[in-house]
């Protein structure tokens, strides 16, 4: 026992040596760059202590303003490093080592496990290379036919809302981007738009999304013990409701798989391209993996897709909205755009209708850049990189703000402008590939970018075909939260005028 007692205590000896002098190191580099006064135990979190939600965003954007273009904060005892310049970012994102996601990602495991989305090393790896066909060209041609259909119930839907009233366009959006994530990628029908006043999972997820956030910037909520307190018990609640709907999801397909013996139960790949096997889903490739995927990993990755594949999507189509109906003389453009293109159809039905709106695409693209979906990302340093002359060493956190390289006045004058033109290729020829990177880029870039643009022309081009749209709020006025998404806080309030 007295060895043993003997041998611990050297260990224990040794690994706070070691640990102090990375420390030692770390404090050494960090303290070079700039960055807000940090407080033993909180670091530079008092700079969020009493801070409104609606705030937050801000005092992110006055810090980053402060100190910019490289800046460091503590969470606590964490040193973490702010970048925002695309010469930065193209360091980390081109990486393939840097590959590991950052602290915050931490909060998000308990709801998305070790999906695509968060998982690394030789698992994301390989799921990566697993799940990619499921998102290729061809597959997406198959998926065209559940955008158009879903559009245009919601155009349907909408009708009732044309009579010049005042209305929050989102959850309308947000359950018809639901009802195509199912459908397309789960291959299971949950008729969310039949109902949208009212669906848990949508209400489950804002509400842990502002949960994830509220922890992240409480110190004493970062152990477990947070499950102790009200707000982790709240928050432990919207996980097994976010969770329930997933496995229900999982389960539905498993069924409709059992039923029908015509559905090949493992599809390779050249049968998902097959149009005899067109509903096929990136969920059917996890069942029916070679080697079993275990089915807390196949929800998991539900979970994750669920998630990335709707909220995303909805921020994207809603912002485009909001800015369209704020600047006339663009709708007008888009419509004639739409008539040239379209002719008398009222939504797009194939990806070239798709292609050839390209007015809509800028016009997409400038939503996304002034107000990105996703408007920060962030990754452990697991190699020391270099980065405006400052080391950042290994075990260091560096968080990448997509949000202020795309409102650069720099590389985009009068960055709050919304300017489609922005996007013609002419104009974008000559700016940094990473100046724009709305969908990440490099070895973890989204694997949905495709997917994601498809539907969000879809969409709108069918609500833009049948209404002219009004916004009430203005760029001034709209409050951005900008937590996991990008979204305002108030909605997108619109009125809507029939064609
Ligand atoms: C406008 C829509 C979208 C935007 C702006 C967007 C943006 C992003 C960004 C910035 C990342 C990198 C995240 C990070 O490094 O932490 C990402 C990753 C990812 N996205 Fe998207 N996304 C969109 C739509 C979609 C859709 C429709 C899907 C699925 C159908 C999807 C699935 C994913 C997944 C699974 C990852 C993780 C990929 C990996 O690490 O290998 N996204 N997305």
């Amino acid at each position: 026992m007295f060895y043993a007692l003997v041998i611990f205590g050297v260990i224990l000896l040794w690994v706070l040596k070691n640990h102090m002098k990375w420390r030692k190191e770390i404090l050494n580099h960090i303290e070079k760059i700039d960055g807000p006064k940090a407080y033993p135990f909180i670091g530079t979190l008092y700079l969020f202590f009493g801070v409104k939600r609606s705030d937050v965003y801000k005092t992110i954007c006055t810090t980053a303003e402060q100190y910019k273009p490289v800046f460091r904060t503590w969470t606590k005892s964490t040193p973490e490093v702010h970048i925002m310049k695309p010469e930065h970012i193209e360091i980390v994102l081109r990486s393939s080592v840097l590959i590991t996601k950052g602290k915050i990602y931490e909060l998000i495991r308990p709801w998305l496990g070790e999906g695509l989305l968060i998982s690394t090393g030789a698992k994301w790896f390989q799921r990566r290379k697993m799940i990619t066909p499921a998102f290729h060209f061809r597959i997406l041609e198959h998926y065209m036919e559940v955008f158009v259909e879903k559009s245009k119930q919601l155009v349907n839907i909408l009708e009732s809302k044309s009579n010049g009233e005042i209305f929050d366009i989102y959850p309308y959006i947000t359950h018809c981007a639901l009802d195509i994530i199912c459908e397309t990628a789960m291959g299971v029908s949950v008729n969310a738009m039949d109902d949208v006043t009212g669906n848990s999972y949508v209400d489950s997820l804002y509400r842990a999304s502002e949960l994830i956030i509220r922890r992240r910037f409480t110190p004493w909520y970062h152990s477990n013990l947070y499950y102790l307190f009200p707000e982790g018990k709240e928050f432990q609640k919207h996980l097994n409701v976010l969770h329930g709907f997933t496995s229900k999801v999982i389960g539905d397909r498993k069924q409709i798989l059992k039923d029908n013996p015509n559905k090949k139960i493992n599809p390779t790949f050249d049968d998902m391209l097959t149009s005899s096997k067109k509903r096929l889903s990136f969920l059917d490739l996890l069942l029916s993996a070679n080697e079993t995927i275990p089915d807390k990993d196949i929800r998991e990755e539900v979970d994750t897709f669920m998630f990335e594949g709707h909220d995303t999507t909805t921020a994207g189509i809603c912002w485009s909205l909001f800015l369209i109906g704020n600047n006339q003389d663009v709708q007008g453009k888009v419509y004639e755009e739409l008539k040239q293109i379209l002719g008398d159809k009222k939504c797009p039905e194939s990806i070239s209708d798709l292609s050839d709106l390209k007015y809509l695409e800028c016009c997409i693209k400038e939503a996304l850049r002034i107000y990105p979906s996703v408007p920060f990302i962030s990754r452990k340093v697991t190699e020391d990189i270099e980065i405006n002359g400052y080391k950042i060493p290994k075990g260091v956190y560096c968080n990448l703000h997509i949000h202020k390289v795309h409102r650069d006045p720099e590389i985009y004058p009068d960055p709050m402008k919304f300017d489609p033109d922005r996007f013609l290729p002419e104009n974008t020829a000559k700016r940094h590939p990473y100046a724009y990177v709305p969908f990440s880029a490099g070895p973890r870039n989204c694997i949905g970018q495709k997917f994601a643009m498809y539907e969000e022309k879809t969409i709108l081009a069918a609500i833009l075909t049948s209404y002219k749209i009004t916004t009430i709020d203005s760029q001034s006025t709209v409050n951005e939260l900008a937590e996991l998404i990008m979204r305002p806080e108030q909605g997108v309030r619109i009125r809507l005028q029939k064609r």
